[in-house]
């Protein structure tokens, strides 16, 4: 079970779980059955419009995520992350601290995710 954080400026701050595993739920249809207003436009990791900053809680170490050709290709060009970032992501097995909320399938970690 993974515990997810939503946070924003201009919302309180909400936890929830998530089956963690089951590879279905990404964090945007998570916060779509939870209420939490996380902007989208595209949903399919396009747009960049649901972008949110990613940071693990708790003392596991973080997992490595593996990001699709255009999820990369959006965090580039938002300047969320620079390619020197990127390849070291890839090489060392790290997570991202951006990602697209339409892409973002959670693991078995707890995160806060701002939006
Ligand atoms: Fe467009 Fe996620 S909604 S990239």
């Amino acid at each position: 079970m993974a515990l997810i954080t939503f946070s924003s400026p201009e919302y309180k701050d909400k936890t929830v779980y998530a089956v963690a595993g089951s590879f279905t739920e990404t964090v945007l249809k998570i916060a779509k059955t939870n209420k939490i207003p996380i902007q989208f436009s595209c949903g399919d990791g396009e747009c960049g419009t649901c972008v949110v900053k990613v940071t693990q809680l708790g003392d596991k170490a973080p997992m490595g995520y593996h990001l699709e050709e255009k999820e990369k290709t959006v965090l580039l060009e938002l300047g969320k992350i620079t390619k020197s970032e990127m390849e070291d992501m890839i090489v060392n097995d790290l997570p991202s601290q951006w990602r697209l909320a339409c892409q973002f399938i959670p693991r078995d970690e707890d995160v806060l995710v701002e939006y």
